[in-house]
């Protein structure tokens, strides 16, 4: 029995408990153990809720615990995750998170925390919902120079974007929907301002190339100016618009951009709409592969998290990620990207 606990009871969180409970004996098969889950961290209580028994207010009681072997992170922003994602590695804890600020931010401390350890720090969840991503990057397509990835990289944003395409929607109404379906960040501005996209091509670009890309230093721009004549106009001329999230590697220097742009049918995001992402990267030997599919809600993330687990779990006492070292990647001026 492998036991573990979650860091926050959340959208994310609870789908974890979900997600373990309902495909129980697959996970036990694959994992090798059943895994079960001891303890939640949330500051609510959930009474009358099967959970409440397992809910803890303090953090402590997690770290104690020799009995934990996995944490899972899905609290998101950066503190006081940082501080616990820390002190459950320094406790000799695996960590899977779905935190993309937390990722983007620390990322390669915490790996390397994991590493000396013989831990591992997972985090599939935290770009692409559920879309395996990470795992590709660090296994499958070791083999290639990565020279560019684009990105439909926050579900939110995308499902505002083409219900005012399709629909004719205003933007308030439709990041309200996307609110309440649990696809939006705790912070709103994180995904409409591009934030989240752009922390998340800053994931994939560092990860491609091994070392560290500020997602500070990416120049961003959101979708809040966008209004539905502009569709029109797009539409006219055959486009579409798509907030996307972009990095391409010319004559060694590394370029990155989050804005919204048109493109056209006959590209292979066009049609890539509502909650879902897509992922079209190109290798210099594989030529393209693209990925595709829910890029945030409730299960697809908590199905990410999971197979992290699962991994953490199968592979206790060996560390299985890859390189990514906290030296700095220099980006090159947007301006002379050349896209
Ligand atoms: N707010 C994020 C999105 C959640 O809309 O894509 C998944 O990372």
């Amino acid at each position: 029995m492998a036991k573990i606990a979650v860091l926050g009871y959340g959208t994310v969180g609870s789908g974890v408990v979900e997600v373990l409970e309902t495909n129980k004996d697959s996970i036990t098969k694959r994992a090798g153990r059943e895994i079960e889950v001891k303890s939640v961290l949330d500051l609510r209580d959930f009474p009358g809720d099967p959970i409440q028994e397992k809910i803890v207010h303090d953090v402590d009681v997690i770290i104690n615990d020799p009995e934990i072997e996995v944490v899972v992170e899905v609290m998101g922003g950066v503190e006081p995750a940082f501080t616990f994602v820390k002190r459950a590695l320094e406790a000799g804890k695996s960590v899977c998170t779905s935190n993309k600020a937390l990722v983007a931010a620390h990322g390669p401390e915490l790996l390397e925390m994991a590493k000396k350890r013989n831990l591992n720090f997972m985090f599939e969840a935290s770009v692409g919902g559920g879309i395996p991503i990470i795992r590709p990057l660090n296994q499958s397509l070791t083999a290639d120079e990565i020279t560019k990835i684009t990105g439909i990289l926050n579900g939110t944003t995308n499902y505002i974007l083409t219900k005012m395409d399709k629909e004719g929607s205003t933007y308030e109404e439709t990041l309200k929907e996307a609110q309440e379906l649990g696809y939006a960040e705790r912070n709103p501005e994180a995904d409409v301002e591009g934030f989240d996209a752009c922390r998340k091509i800053a994931i994939l670009t560092s990860l491609a190339y091994g070392s560290t890309v500020k997602f500070e230093e990416i120049r961003t721009e959101g979708i809040t100016k966008i209004t539905t004549k502009d569709f029109k106009y797009a539409e006219k001329l055959g486009y579409v618009v798509k907030l996307l999230a972009t990095s391409c590697k010319e004559n060694d220097k590394v370029y990155a951009i989050t804005a919204p742009f048109m493109i056209n049918s006959t590209h292979p995001l066009y049609n890539v709409n509502d909650v879902l992402n897509g992922i079209y990267i190109h290798g210099n030997v594989i030529g393209n592969v693209m990925f595709f599919g829910a890029g945030a809600g409730k299960l697809p993330t908590a199905s990410a998290v999971v197979a992290d687990v699962v991994d953490c779990v199968k592979h206790k006492g060996k560390n299985v990620m890859t390189v990514w070292s906290v030296e700095k990647l220099e980006l090159g001026d947007a301006d002379d990207e050349v896209r």
